[in-house]
């Protein structure tokens, strides 16, 4: 049997989306381990050391329960960064890498700031033999980077190694509104790394509750690539979904039958076939460009179109879903009062970031809408933040500028509105009183769902016009 170390104390940095929920899933099934979540940003750990388990910084359906279970038991959000690292067996790496917004690759390849200062503050204060592990999305090779910051950083005066690092990678799969049951029944749980002993190591924290066979290993590269070609794939089945739609809508096919259709053969499966307004999330878009970034950079030019064209229908998704609507609408919206529901990305969550919901409350605002917006986790200032983006349209874009306000409940949203558009699909948008939406709305009223989730036969018996992503009606 290969050795390993019995790992009792873990740091992980970076306390998001990522980082909360893992580690308080390993926390619930490692009791004996000591977990120490360390963050820069003193609000957010606030946040989850919050009394009032409902002001946590994500929601995450059946978090608050294993925060409640573990939380000051063997796991703590702390920003004491230094003391955390140095008493640490295992460090993981969750901070966030977003897309450069300047410089080379600027657009395209991730900006890795959090991750080369994190590596840093590793090799400053890590004491003895660390094992420091890649948890969020990476560009393939980053794990040379963080290897080489780790080893140039910890000579001693006598330049000799007064420390010891493996690196591994072990990129996460869950999807948010779904974490914690992607954390405790992974389809698979993936390591990359050369060093057996460290390797051993975490196969032997996951082992506590994940199928040893579950757990694949292999090199560094592999698995830093396989992380993202997994979520490329993902987004390029729901690209191809939404091109699909539009040409059901073109020839009277139904998008939900060519669903069932091709999902019936074993060979595809039938889950993410999904059409909607678009994919959103913080990693289909940036992990693709990733790709595209990657591929340009080895040469690969036809590789890079390839992936490059699922963003592109990505966001031509997301126009032609906003032109419709000003077109059914008389070819103007302006001055008209339109209820969003759902701002966040996908159900179930409160993230809104890369939301579809932004590009097409943008594209009506500036048509001169007047939006009502409503969701249930989302917060004002949220909205606020990500509306707030005017000044990077070009002057001459603008047709007139709308104004948007948020809603506290659905029928607050709806009433004089002209259109009712869902664009995320919370439950609780599946059985809506269309009778009583209906006498709230202004006449003639339209219901456009993104998300064919809506009971539409009902708003339509109420009289309210109807638009559905992928059939002709
Ligand atoms: C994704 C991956 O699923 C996960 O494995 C990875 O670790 C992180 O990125 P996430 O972004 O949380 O997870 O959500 P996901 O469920 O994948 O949805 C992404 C977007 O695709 C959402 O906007 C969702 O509405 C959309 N979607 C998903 C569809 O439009 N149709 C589908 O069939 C599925
Ligand atoms: P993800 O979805 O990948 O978890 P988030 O943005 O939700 O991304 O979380 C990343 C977290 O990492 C943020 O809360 C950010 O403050 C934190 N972070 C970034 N750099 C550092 C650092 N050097 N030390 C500690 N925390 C960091």
């Amino acid at each position: 049997m290969t050795e390993f170390k019995k790992i009792k104390n873990i740091c992980c940095i970076g306390a998001g989306y990522v980082g909360g929920p893992t580690m308080a899933v390993i926390a619930k099934k490692c009791p004996d381990i000591l977990i120490n979540v360390v963050d820069i940003n003193e609000n957010r750990i606030n946040a989850w050391n919050s009394a009032d388990l409902a002001e946590l910084p994500i929601f995450e359906p059946g978090l608050d329960e294993v925060i409640k279970k573990c939380r000051n038991r063997n796991l703590f959000f702390t920003t004491e960064v230094k003391k955390s690292i140095e008493s640490a067996d295992m460090v993981f790496l969750s901070v966030n890498t977003p897309i450069k917004s300047k410089g080379i690759g600027a657009g395209f390849a991730s900006d890795l700031k959090w991750v080369e200062a994190s590596a840093r503050q590793i090799a400053k204060f890590a004491k003895g033999h660390t094992i420091v592990v890649e948890k969020s999305t990476l560009p393939v090779r980053t794990a040379s980077t963080i290897k080489e910051i780790l080893i140039n950083s910890c000579l001693d005066k006598d330049n000799t190694f007064d420390k010891k690092f493996s690196v591994l990678s072990n990129p996460e799969f869950l999807a948010e509104g779904t974490a914690i049951d992607d954390l405790e029944n992974p389809d698979r749980v993936l390591i990359g790394g050369i060093d057996k002993f460290a390797i051993e190591s975490l196969k032997n924290i996951y082992g506590r509750w994940v199928d040893r066979e579950k757990i694949i290993t292999m090199n560094l590269w592999s698995s830093e690539l396989s992380k993202l070609i997994a979520n490329a794939f993902l987004a390029q089945r729901i690209s191809s979904m939404n091109a699909v739609a539009a040409l059901c809508e073109s020839t009277g096919a139904n998008i939900n039958e060519v669903e069932k259709a091709i999902g019936a053969d074993s060979r595809i499966g039938n889950k993410f076939l999904k059409a909607g307004p678009g994919f959103g999330g913080s990693c289909f878009k940036k992990d693709i460009l990733n790709i595209v970034y990657l591929s340009n950079f080895y040469g690969l030019k036809e590789v890079a179109d390839y992936w490059n064209q699922v963003v592109l229908i990505n966001n031509w998704t997301r126009h032609r879903i906003s032109k419709i609507i000003v077109n059914k609408l008389f070819g103007t919206v302006s001055g008209k009062k339109l209820s969003i529901l759902g701002f966040s990305f996908k159900a179930n969550t409160n993230d809104t970031r890369e939301s579809s919901a932004i590009q097409i409350c943008n594209n009506l605002l500036e048509e001169g809408a007047e939006l009502v917006i409503y969701d249930p986790k989302v917060s004002y200032r949220k909205i606020e933040e990500d509306l707030i983006q005017k000044e990077k349209i070009p002057i001459n874009q603008i047709v007139s500028e709308g104004s948007w306000s948020k809603a506290n409940t659905i029928e607050e949203a709806a009433e004089n509105s002209d259109a009712i558009i869902v664009l995320t699909e919370w439950d609780m948008f599946k059985n809506l009183d269309w009778e009583k939406l209906s006498s709230l709305m202004r006449k003639p009223s339209w219901l456009f769902d993104t998300r064919n989730i809506t009971d539409h036969k009902k708003a339509s018996e109420n009289g309210i016009n109807i638009w559905l992503l992928g059939s002709s009606n």
